[in-house]
């Protein structure tokens, strides 16, 4: 492997008498999807908000290009080229689409787009236009955000980390509020984002979304990393046996033992879903 854009080595944090994160070490390649996965409070969006600056680690390196950084805002992780896009995710109610798209930025072009450079807004309109339309999300761009569905926000935001993201961009639970229509293209436009240079990290208890769009999947549990594999359907009861915690021989399913209480699936078709 290439140097990885992204490597945290042995990070681990602290809560009160919770060890969130306990000498957790991972590297994402350029041009990867790496997905996350873990139980509720198996230490994912812990570890994701060390990386954008919202939470301090207690101790670990992180490391970008193979140069150690240290992230103290989400400012800073942005200037590192990390985008994110939270589990609760904050959008403003009173801008429209393109006010949310662009708030907070400087009227440069998203990657995605090409090197131009500056743009003005009636650029900006047409750009979020053409995204909303690449998004399929059924609302104008001149509807203000605070009355679109919880879903349409979310992809709204996750088009908008994309189209932003210059290296990283890192997604907690992307498609956990959407219909099967948005989920399929907030995952086509993850799917897209190596082609515009963008690195990502996804979060989901969706199996079935992550094996539609991951290269590999890393799997928490309680705080440490525990194993990982390809998303497929091949490895699916080996990665549910990771999560849950049943089979500790890592890779080997354990014939009918372990990786069957999580719904007793076999195939791709019994990916968990969200409640
Ligand atoms: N700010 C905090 N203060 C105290 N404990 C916290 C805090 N944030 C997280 N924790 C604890 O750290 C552990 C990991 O939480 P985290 O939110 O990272 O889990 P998660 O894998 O994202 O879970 P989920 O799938 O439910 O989103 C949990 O036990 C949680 O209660
Ligand atoms: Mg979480």
């Amino acid at each position: 492997m290439a140097e990885p854009v992204l490597e945290v080595r042995e990070l681990e944090k602290r809560f009160g008498a919770t060890l969130a994160l306990d000498r957790v070490s991972l590297a994402l390649a350029e041009g990867e999807i790496l997905a996350l996965l873990g139980d509720n409070g198996a230490g994912k969006s812990t570890l994701i908000k060390v990386l954008s600056g919202v939470v301090k680690p207690d101790r670990g390196q992180i490391l970008i290009d193979g140069e150690e950084v240290s992230i103290d805002s989400p400012h800073g992780a942005r200037e590192l080229g990390i985008e994110t896009v939270y589990q609760d995710l904050a959008l403003f109610d009173n801008f429209n689409a393109t006010g949310n798209f662009y708030a907070g930025r400087e009227p440069v072009k998203p990657s995605w787009l090409g090197s131009l450079g500056w743009v003005s807004d009636r650029a900006m309109d047409k750009e979020t236009s053409a995204l909303l339309d690449r998004l399929q999300v059924n609302i104008s761009r001149d509807d203000e955000i605070g009355i679109m569905s919880g879903g349409q926000r979310q992809a709204v935001a996750c088009a908008r980390a994309i189209a932003f993201g210059k290296r990283i961009v890192i997604l907690d639970e992307p498609t956990s509020a959407l219909g099967a229509r948005e989920s399929g293209n907030v995952l086509r436009l993850i799917k897209e984002a190596p082609e515009n240079g963008v690195s990502v990290i996804v979060i989901s208890h969706n199996l079935e979304h992550v094996m539609r769009v991951a290269d590999r999947a890393v799997v928490l549990r309680q705080g440490s990393y525990v194993g990982e594999s390809t998303p497929d359907p091949e490895h699916h009861e080996e990665l549910v046996a990771m999560i849950v915690g049943s089979g500790e021989g890592e890779g080997e399913a354990e014939g009918e033992g372990g990786a069957e209480g999580e719904g007793g699936a076999h195939e791709a078709s019994g990916a968990r879903s969200e409640p």
